[in-house]
């Protein structure tokens, strides 16, 4: 299938500030009249989000990479069909926290998974759904590991922290693998600096966003 709307993507370690970016920018796209879906991975839809509620939940250590790995791919399957396709079909802007490149930097670079197992999955999970844009929210991820572990501590929902349990050397593999996939495919990816201010990350994403989004999108505010 051919994108008719726009796709993007939000990525970077736990807790680099996607959810608060991601948040920002569909708040902007409603207010300039633009028609915009924000999800997110894994969930986004309800049989995908208890999904997610498995792959979260720090009781689940016995999990197997494999079986973690089959997961998100299910997960990711179901809310392509459900949400994400459809959305992209009627020419809306999808705005989605975490997709593909997540298993790549979790899976093949944190845990190890042979990554052509991973593409495959990934493609059909995807159904030929690629994101036209992906923002990585860089930052050392002792940094984001600190904000991450604030925000579970001040939250009275879920906890869903079975990621920020990893070693700190297993969030190092998972940035390293995010700057390979975006130094792979520069055109797609723009890095940006984590560790400013939430107001002056928003600034520059708006700034490089709007110049991306495609003209006839653009057109209706
Ligand atoms: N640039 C920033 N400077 C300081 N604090 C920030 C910044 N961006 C986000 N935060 C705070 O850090 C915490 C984590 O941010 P956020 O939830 O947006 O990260 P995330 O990348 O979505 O994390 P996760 O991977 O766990 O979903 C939040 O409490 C948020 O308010
Ligand atoms: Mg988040």
């Amino acid at each position: 299938m051919i994108n008719v709307g726009y796709f993007i993507t939000f990525e970077g370690v736990e807790g680099c500030g996607k959810t608060t970016q991601i948040k920002l920018l569909s708040k902007s796209f409603s207010t300039l009249g633009l028609g915009t879906v924000l999800t997110r991975e894994p969930g986004g839809c309800p049989i995908a989000d208890k999904i997610r509620a498995i792959l979260l939940d720090a009781d689940n250590r016995a999990l197997s990479p494999l079986a973690e790995l089959m997961l998100y791919a299910a997960a990711r399957a179901q809310h392509v069909t459900e949400v994400i396709s459809p959305a992209l079909e009627a020419g809306k802007i999808v705005l989605c926290d975490r997709f593909c490149d997540a298993t790549i930097a979790y899976q093949s670079f944190g845990r190890g998974i042979d990554r052509g197992v991973i593409d495959n999955l990934n493609i059909q999970a995807c159904q030929g759904i690629t994101p036209d844009l992906t923002i990585l929210v860089d930052c050392d991820p002792q940094l984001g590991l600190e904000r991450a572990r604030r925000r579970i501590e001040a939250s009275s929902g879920p906890r869903e922290e079975r990621f920020e349990l990893e070693a700190l050397a297993f969030h190092k593999r998972v940035r390293a693998g995010y700057l390979q996939l975006a130094a792979d495919e520069p055109d797609r990816f723009l890095i940006i600096d984590g560790t400013d201010s939430i107001e002056n990350i928003f600034a520059t994403i708006s700034e490089q966003v709007v110049t991306r989004i495609p003209e006839a999108l653009r057109a209706v505010c």
